[in-house]
């Protein structure tokens, strides 16, 4: 994309270069988020999803690793939305916006350095496969834990955990892994948070199961709740994996997906599940700003 936002500014992506000795780079402690927008091609609109509740979050996790940065979460909004039209976008994208420690100086701490952020595009389709449904393989790394490095943190060296995870999966010939947390529950994939439904009902870990709090997580429970259906949250066994009617993904980047194998076992009948569909087929609505009671969830752009 040509326009990035960098120190304060909208400029062409050839000028955003920081140097090799950024603090942030050497330990791992840069703050991320992963936002979507979604490009309707029935109404030629754009539509910014959950842009304030990102960059909520995106300060929650600032307020974590001792950070401060000039822009507010109101300017942030507005910044990301400039970036959009200033590069005149006409697809699904993925927006990065990234708080790093921008001194070049030695040491890892959170204190006495400046923080900085940058925000990029870029676009994508679907992350992991929304309709035929994902493979998946119960890693055998442990995922982090709060007094650790909390898994509720979009911090960068967190996701050396996922990145293991990941390519154990991508090696296994499957394409995503779930991790187990400390006391062996189910926490989530390397890079979305987990669903099961028995008997009609859905159920998913909860926060406190080392998890990444997500914004889909959130909303999932929002139309399945409006669905009539009962949302329990509560610890997961791996076990339960294999025998659970239906399991999905879902995430920013990974929307809603469908599991249909677990460690070679086929879930449900190895098909993307019924209240699966049903979930996602609203969820993919209301991003594009087509569901009423959640237009504020988008903003058009
Ligand atoms: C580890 C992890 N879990 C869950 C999620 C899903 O979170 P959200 O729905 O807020 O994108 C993500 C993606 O951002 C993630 O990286």
């Amino acid at each position: 994309m040509e326009y990035v936002y960098f120190e304060g500014k909208i400029v062409p992506e050839e000028e955003a270069k920081i140097s090799i000795k950024t603090n942030s780079f050497h330990y791992g402690t840069a703050i991320f988020e992963g936002i979507r927008a979604y490009y309707d091609k029935e109404t030629d609109k754009m539509f910014a999803l959950f842009f304030k509740e990102h960059y909520e979050r995106l300060f929650k996790n600032m307020k974590v690793l001792n950070m401060e940065i000039n822009e507010s979460i109101e300017e942030l909004v507005e910044i990301t939305k400039e970036l959009i039209r200033k590069n005149n976008i006409k697809s699904d994208i993925y927006i990065r916006p990234i708080v790093y420690f921008s001194d070049t100086a030695i040491g890892p701490k959170l204190i006495g350095y400046n923080a900085k952020i940058a925000i990029y595009l870029y676009p994508l389709g679907d992350y992991i496969d929304i309709e035929k449904g994902t493979k998946a393989i119960v890693s055998s790394w442990t995922r982090l834990y709060d007094n650790m490095i909390s898994p509720r943190l979009k911090v960068a060296g967190a996701y050396v955990n996922s990145a293991f995870a990941k390519t154990e999966a991508i090696l296994a010939g499957v394409d995503e892994a779930i991790v187990l947390n400390k006391n062996g529950y189910v926490s989530e994939g390397s890079a979305e948070n987990i669903f099961i439904v028995r008997d009609g009902k859905l159920i998913t870990p909860p926060v406190s199961d080392d998890i990444l709090e997500g914004i889909t997580r959130w909303a999932v429970m929002v139309i399945a709740k409006d669905l009539g259906y009962e949302v329990i949250e509560r610890s997961i066994t791996r076990t339960e994996l294999y025998i659970a009617d239906e399991v999905f993904f879902c995430g920013t980047g990974a929307q809603i997906s469908p599991v249909v194998e677990i460690d070679n076992r086929k879930i449900g009948d190895g098909k993307p599940g019924k209240i699966t569909k049903e979930i996602q087929k609203v969820y993919f609505d209301a991003v594009k700003g087509k569901i009423e009671k959640y237009k504020h969830w988008v903003e058009e752009i």
